[in-house]
């Protein structure tokens, strides 16, 4: 995606070998690009969300094995890697994914040949994660299509949670390709922003991606949604996920339940877009078994902004002392989703139909939950 022009990915190999990121936590009002040179920084950079949204996230854990491995690559920091990066962030299953891939390519090799084949297997995970969300984008754009061809041609409006943006991604986002390759084709949309409190992933982040697209969008407080439904302002939902379940049950930022049981409510629409690397296989029943990332109170009771001056600050925002609770994530059962938006086509929630849809991938999950590590869990794409 571009800014001001210029092409960026969320996460890159420059031609001096160095690993850079966007780093996410100063948006929407200052663009800083950050070198991540140790382990030690890949795993504050994924646990402090200077990057953030599941695909990244496992992108980035990736690069940060392949650095280690340029360092180090023994079995013994092989194996403390996929520790260290693997305990950052607990939700988001696109991280041990991909430390898993890396560990299933590397582990076999000599440590001398480590280096190398970390390095091209990081950015492999990468230019793969862009192809995904290039299809989501594709196959997603059918249903807004049907929509516009419904409504003769009268704006879609389509309201999403969190960042599932290209921030979120390496590039295009989930959530939003459909959007973008909409937009693109000369649909004309219009995008509500929940704010989504309480690191404002929507105002900050969302807001600034469809700004510098040029997409129509309001921003909205999390609670406006369901109003903005019963009203019949909005044609469809799509969202995120962190990890959605063999059985399709979704687990996604905080607050997203809450809009896909005013969608069932109101007859609207509730689609998700799905990457397959952030299906867990090994789960089945998401409310019992995904853990679920609690977040500190200073998230709750403070908020970030520019001031008058132009000094990014943070407020308090409730009295000195409040307890305050910050589960991050939670879990939309499957019967509420309308829809999966994967890279291979829209696909029910359900057990029957994932398993229909990626059994390469579930086979793998399923051999190497056996033990037996031949065959990947990555996506032909
Ligand atoms: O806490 P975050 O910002 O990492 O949460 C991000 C989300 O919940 C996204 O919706 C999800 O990762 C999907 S990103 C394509």
């Amino acid at each position: 995606m571009r800014i001001n022009g210029t092409p960026y990915r969320t996460i890159w190999q420059d031609a001096d070998g160095m690993v850079r990121i966007i780093d996410q936590r100063w948006l929407p009002h200052e663009l800083r690009i950050v070198t991540l040179r140790e382990r030690s920084e890949f795993a504050t950079a994924i646990r402090d969300m200077w990057v953030r949204g599941a695909p990244l996230i496992g992108a980035t854990a990736a690069w940060g094995m392949a650095v280690q491995m340029a360092q180090d690559p023994s079995d013994r920091s092989l194996d403390e890697t996929w520790e260290v990066l693997h305990e950052t962030r607990p939700t988001a299953i696109n991280l041990r994914w991909a430390l898993d891939e890396m560990r299933r390519v590397l582990g076999p090799l000599p440590p001398s040949a480590r280096a190398a084949a970390a390095a091209a297997r990081a950015r492999g995970i990468c230019d793969e994660d862009v192809e995904i969300n290039r299809r989501i984008g594709q196959h997603g754009l059918a249903i807004i299509r049907e929509i516009s061809a419904r409504k003769g041609g009268a704006p879609v409006n389509i309201l999403t949670h969190c960042n599932a943006g290209w921030l979120a991604t390496v590039d295009w986002g989930t959530a939003t390709s459909p959007i973008y390759h909409a937009d693109a084709e000369g649909i004309a949309v219009h995008v509500f922003v929940d704010e989504t409190r309480p690191r404002n992933q929507g105002a900050q982040l969302t807001a600034w991606e469809l700004m510098s697209h040029g997409i129509s969008h309001d921003l909205i407080v999390d609670n406006a949604g369901g109003h903005l439904m019963q009203h019949g302002e909005v044609d469809l939902v799509i969202v995120g996920t962190d990890r959605t379940t063999a059985r399709g049950d979704v687990c996604n930022k905080i607050g997203t339940y809450l809009k896909a049981l005013a969608a069932r409510a109101n007859g609207v629409p509730f689609y998700v877009a799905l990457p397959s690397p952030t299906i867990d296989w090994r789960v089945r029943d998401g409310l019992r078994e995904i853990p679920i990332e609690e977040r500190g109170a200073a998230e709750v009771t403070t908020v970030q902004g520019r001031a008058a001056d132009g000094a990014i600050i943070t407020v308090q925002i409730s009295p000195d002392g409040t307890a305050a609770r910050n589960p991050a994530f939670d879990v939309t059962p499957a019967e509420l989703v309308t829809g999966l938006v994967t890279e291979r086509g829209l696909c029910p929630a359900t057990e029957e139909d994932l398993a229909a849809m990626f059994p390469d991938l579930k086979a793998a999950a399923q051999d190497a939950g056996a033990g037996r590590s031949g065959r990947s869990a990555s996506p032909q794409v």
